[in-house]
């Protein structure tokens, strides 16, 4: 078949627009920008201390020192918002997370640093027990069994004095029930009006944390976490997460696991109007970390391409391991 004689009559030629590079980029439907990106970082005691974690290659746990230089390049590469997650010394942890809400604690003395030395940078911070808790749990353990209501009023306590350190935003990730709606009632009561609420609403009790709760020794002392975080298998009770989540006021709505939960965040958007959040959770960047070590993939471009499809499934905002290494490839606006 030449190109002049004989060829087929189409009506339709969807090769077309993707012939060259622009008209490639000029159909694109999902860009992913800079301005997506939430980057977790680890804090723990000491100075001068960026103490690498086994599972997690290129991520560290880091001094107070060192992180608030870490976060400095993060915001030079145009990142808007970095998630802090606590190493807590054996020594500070027991059942009820008294260490959450210490004014002085390692998390509230970091914002305050943070808030102070880079304060165009957004700080989310985690509420739930697990960092500080004995039994490595997100509530407080009573005979085997996590105590929800018991945890809820804990968990406000944790908020509050996160908000007071200078959070601008407070993130849940306990699953306890009613924690959303309690947090917010007291923000307001104490007049932090403009402390955001992230709902980890959909999180499900995944094989995917792993690799994280080896940065924080934080892995559960007994049993497993399905007694309040999600089953894998569902769908609709993400649904019924979320609308809790909404009624109770919060701000924004989480989807984790991120890979292997796509239909979830697809329908999450579909539900509501409010930003949908995907975490794309330790396990998910150490399997790409691990292939691309043994040369396996092209690391650049499958983190591309999976944070691609995050958004491509709805998400708004991705929390990643990945944003400081990817942020210099992806547009700033
Ligand atoms: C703690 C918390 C976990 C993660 C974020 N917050 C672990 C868990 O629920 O056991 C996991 C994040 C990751 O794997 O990257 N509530």
């Amino acid at each position: 078949m030449s190109a002049t004689n004989q060829h087929l009559y189409l009506s339709h030629r969807p090769r077309r627009l993707r012939r060259t590079e622009s008209l490639r980029l000029m159909v694109q439907e999902n860009q992913l920008t800079v301005n997506d990106l939430i980057y977790p970082l680890f804090v723990m005691e000491g100075e001068k201390i960026q103490q690498p974690i086994s599972s997690m290659v290129d991520c560290y746990r880091y001094s107070l020192d060192l992180l608030l230089k870490e976060i400095e390049e993060v915001s030079n590469l145009g990142i808007k918002a970095i998630a802090l997650f606590p190493y807590i010394e054996d020594d500070k942890k027991d059942n009820e997370g008294k260490e959450t809400y210490n004014p002085n604690g390692l998390v509230q003395r970091t914002v305050k640093a943070i808030k102070t030395k880079i304060p165009q940078i957004i700080v989310i911070t985690d509420i739930a027990l697990d960092p500080y808790s004995i039994y490595g749990h997100d509530g407080i353990v009573k005979d085997g069994q996590i105590l929800n209501d018991e945890t809820v009023e804990a968990l406000v306590k944790m908020a509050l004095s996160h908000a007071e350190a200078g959070a601008d935003i407070v993130a849940p990730s306990d699953m306890m029930d009613g924690r959303i709606g309690a947090i917010r009632q007291a923000l307001d009561q104490e007049g932090w009006l403009d402390t955001s609420i992230l709902a980890y609403s959909a999180k499900y009790a995944s094989a995917y944390y792993g690799p994280f709760r080896d940065a924080l020794a934080s892995s559960p002392q007994f049993g497993d976490k399905k007694t309040y975080q999600m089953d894998i298998a569902n769908s609709r009770e993400a649904i019924r997460e979320v609308a809790l989540d909404i009624k109770e006021g919060a701000d924004m709505v989480m989807v984790k696991p991120a890979l292997a939960y796509l239909d979830i965040i697809q329908q999450i958007r579909q539900y509501t109007n409010l930003p949908v959040v995907a975490y794309n959770v330790s396990g998910e960047y150490s399997m790409i970390k691990a292939a691309s070590q043994r040369g396996w993939i092209d690391e650049e471009l499958v983190v591309l391409e999976t944070l691609t499809s995050m958004k491509r499934a709805g998400a708004n905002l991705i929390l990643t391991y990945f944003a400081k290494q990817i942020a210099p490839q992806l547009t700033k606006n």
